[in-house]
């Protein structure tokens, strides 16, 4: 590797502490019950902080008042957005590329975080977005036959699709279907493959001696989609600049990408990286497909999450009543506040409650109740999207075809 590297492109083994939150592609707890530092995590990870600086370019360039995901530090690190935004203001075009990595549990709000933010920002630049399912990746890590992933791959989609994407100018692919039907991206994957030792994805990733080769592999299929030409149908030959919106856990991943890209003479992705939606039982984790009282799924009832709210969410108010109105809530741990921080776009509304939970005056059954009448019209409205979502709708985004760009 050259020496002369900026420190963000230092792949080698980030120095963990023991107390240390834990955050990679497989694992993800925070140590305290405030949840997990970013700023910390921003350090580590060498990344840039999302600060009112950025946001305020945000705002200058599209015109559009920052989504709140941004104002409110939901998205909250990035890697060379400035060159996107750059781009924007010459005139010139990128495309977006996220992913997910299809699994046979039933989807939960804390999926959706980064396909709606993802789907403001397709609608805001008005660029192509490029969504890349890793069945390929579910069969390497878990104990799951490539029929059934490929399977996954396709009712995920549909749970995808629903957030409101349009095939007109978005592309969804499933690595198992595609891959050997597009001779380009096998060409990319190759030239990426040639640029990554063992030594280094062990220590980007941590993969050991008794990891199996797929495993070694698969970051030259994730690392891909962020290079235009692998989608010649979409692009031609044109090399396009590539925003990834994710979670900061994929970001491992996209460090690999962005040294790649270097040496390849390609341009680096640039990236935004989200938080996680948190558990029900409290912020030191992330909201989990397997654990059903923790999460809340994209197809639960009105009634099941008035009930799981109710019944699981950890508050930050008092033991008593009483107590409650002389000490107040603490809306840095209470589950329901953060929850309306996500899905609350109302800055003044939500401000109002902040003051009114940590002054005692609003209860937390009350503000719980606010949490459910918040959430409860956005995934009954999902949810009538969905149903709208036919196979044969499903089919339209993967055909492979020119998109719109
Ligand atoms: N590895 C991701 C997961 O398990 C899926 C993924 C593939 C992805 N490509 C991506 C996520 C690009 C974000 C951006 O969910």
């Amino acid at each position: 590797m050259a020496d002369d590297k900026a420190p963000e492109e230092q792949l080698n083994n980030l120095t963990v502490n023991d107390d240390d939150d834990v955050v990679d592609p497989w694992n993800v707890s925070g140590k305290s019950e405030t949840g997990i530092d970013y700023d910390k995590l921003i350090k580590r990870f060498g990344s840039s902080k999302i600060d009112d600086e950025v946001i305020q370019r945000f705002e200058k360039v599209t015109g559009k008042k920052a989504h709140h995901f941004l104002r409110r530090g939901i998205f909250f690190s990035h890697r060379d957005i400035h060159s996107i935004l750059n781009l924007v203001e010459a005139g010139k075009k990128f495309y977006l590329y996220t992913g997910r990595g299809p699994s046979s549990e039933s989807m939960h709000l804390g999926h959706l975080i980064p396909f709606m933010f993802t789907k403001w920002l397709q609608d805001v630049f008005d660029v192509p977005l490029i969504i890349q399912l890793t069945d390929d990746e579910k069969v390497l890590w878990r104990d799951i036959k490539v029929e059934e992933a490929r399977k996954m791959a396709h009712s995920n989609a549909i749970d995808i699709i629903a957030v409101g994407f349009n095939p007109e100018n978005t592309f969804i692919f499933n690595d198992l279907d595609f891959i050997g039907q597009c001779p380009a991206f096998y060409q990319n994957m190759l030239r990426i493959q040639k640029c990554v030792t063992f030594n280094q994805v062990k220590g980007i990733f941590g993969f050991n001696d008794s990891d199996v080769i797929g495993k070694i592999s698969f970051p030259a299929i994730e690392a891909a989609p962020a290079f235009s030409t692998s989608f010649p149908f979409i692009f031609g030959n044109q090399v396009v600049p590539c925003l990834v919106p994710c979670a900061i856990d994929q970001d491992p991943y996209f460090r690999m990408t962005r040294d790649v890209a270097a040496r390849l003479k390609m341009p680096k992705p640039a990236l935004l990286h989200a938080s996680f939606l948190p558990a029900l039982q409290g912020a030191q984790h992330k909201m989990s497909a397997s654990d059903v009282n923790a999460s809340i799924y994209l197809s639960d009832t009105a009634k099941q999450v008035k009930s799981k709210i109710n019944k699981f969410a950890f508050s930050g108010g008092q033991a008593t009543v009483e107590e409650h109105r002389e000490k107040g809530g603490n809306t840095d741990v209470d589950i329901s506040y953060k929850y309306l921080t996500f899905f609350m776009d109302d800055d003044e509304k939500l401000a109002q409650i902040k003051k009114a939970y940590e002054s005692g005056e609003l209860l937390t059954g009350e503000l719980k109740k606010i949490a459910i009448d918040t959430v409860t019209p956005i995934l009954t409205a999902y949810q009538a999207r969905r149903a709208l979502v036919t196979e044969e709708v499903m089919q339209s985004f993967f055909k492979i075809r020119k998109i719109k760009f």
